[in-house]
């Protein structure tokens, strides 16, 4: 239909979530990649891309004129040049909010699986050597008690931090700024990073990757923490340095890892792979058909907006 707006979708998704995107525009879908020549995307009015399709200030110069959005399938953006994308005049969206329980619940499953020692339990049962119930196999640890520690107290961090109380556990949390009481529901701000750290059992990295949390967790930090603690990460790979978190993975400083986010993901450091300690999963934190039809929703809600001329919701601020 000539009257109807015509999108790039830089990836392909479940087919409830393409129908969903055919229905509202006229929708290209590609395979995970943007074109070498980004001329190829003229007559398109709005790119939509997820995290490792990366948008930056090279690619930015080069789209087509056409574009006047730039959508990110995602929460997180640092694959994006926002502030470039807005310079050139075009609207920036992004979903948050609609994937915060699917991501909150992947962090639980990640605390579940390096405490109770999942990556270990797994491949014994698949192994066919597994010799019947033992009173000293495979102990992991409790949660009841511990101190669950979020390093990003932002939707997601609440969200896991909610999940995490009805485990018995209390909350403490590392964001600059306080959070307000109502927000908080009696979570405890711990200003310094040390002292948080210190006080942690169970750390979430749950933050945006950005200048200042990148490689957050590096030796020094490392050396802070009880060696019983656990690291769960569903921000993104990078907040974590992997040449401090392998050996200290290794010589028991730190007990067990749950990492749903890796550095250089699909090319993560493969020296996890030898860490029985580690619990992997391939960056599916928001991976639920609900959440991809909701993510999907959201973007297509925001990009009419920009058609019309309003200021979307979801509009990344
Ligand atoms: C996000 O939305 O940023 C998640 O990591 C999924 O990519």
């Amino acid at each position: 239909m000539a009257d109807r707006h015509a999108i790039t979708v830089a990836f392909r998704l479940p087919e409830e979530a393409e129908a969903a995107f055919q229905a509202a525009f006229d929708t290209t879908f590609l395979e995970g990649a943007l074109p070498d020549d980004l001329a190829a995307l003229e007559g398109a009015e709005a790119l939509i891309v997820t995290p490792p399709i990366q948008v930056k200030v090279d690619v930015v110069k080069a789209l087509p004129s056409s574009i006047r959005a730039v959508g990110t399938y995602s929460v997180g953006m640092d694959h994006l040049d926002v502030p470039a994308i807005k310079a050139s005049g075009r609207a920036a969206l992004f979903t948050p909010d609609v994937l915060t329980d699917a991501v909150a619940d992947t962090a639980i499953l990640l605390m579940l699986g390096a405490t109770r020692r999942a990556t270990e339990s797994i491949n014994l049962i698949r192994s066919g050597d597994w010799g019947g119930w033992h009173s000293r196999q495979l102990i992991g640890q409790g949660l009841a008690g511990k101190t669950f520690g979020v390093f990003g107290m932002g939707r997601i961090g609440l969200a896991a931090a909610v999940r995490a109380r009805a485990f018995g556990m209390t909350i403490a949390y590392h964001n600059r700024r306080r959070l307000a009481p109502d927000v908080e529901d009696g979570a405890r701000h711990i200003a310094d990073a040390d002292a948080f750290l210190a006080e942690t059992d169970v750390l979430l990295l749950a933050s945006p990757l950005t200048p200042d949390t990148h490689h957050f967790l590096n030796d020094r930090r490392i050396a802070m923490m009880r060696p019983t603690a656990v690291v769960l990460n569903v921000g993104r790979g990078d907040i974590i340095d992997d040449n401090a978190l392998i050996p200290a993975l290794q010589g028991g400083r730190i007990y067990a890892a749950g990492l749903d986010v890796l550095a250089g993901e699909p090319a993560f450091d493969l020296r996890y792979l030898n860490l029985p300690n580690v619990f992997m999963l391939p960056h599916i934190g928001s991976s639920t058909v609900e959440t991809r039809v909701a993510m999907t929703e959201a973007l297509i809600a925001g990009l009419k907006d920009v058609f019309a001329g309003r200021t979307p919701e979801n509009a990344i601020p």
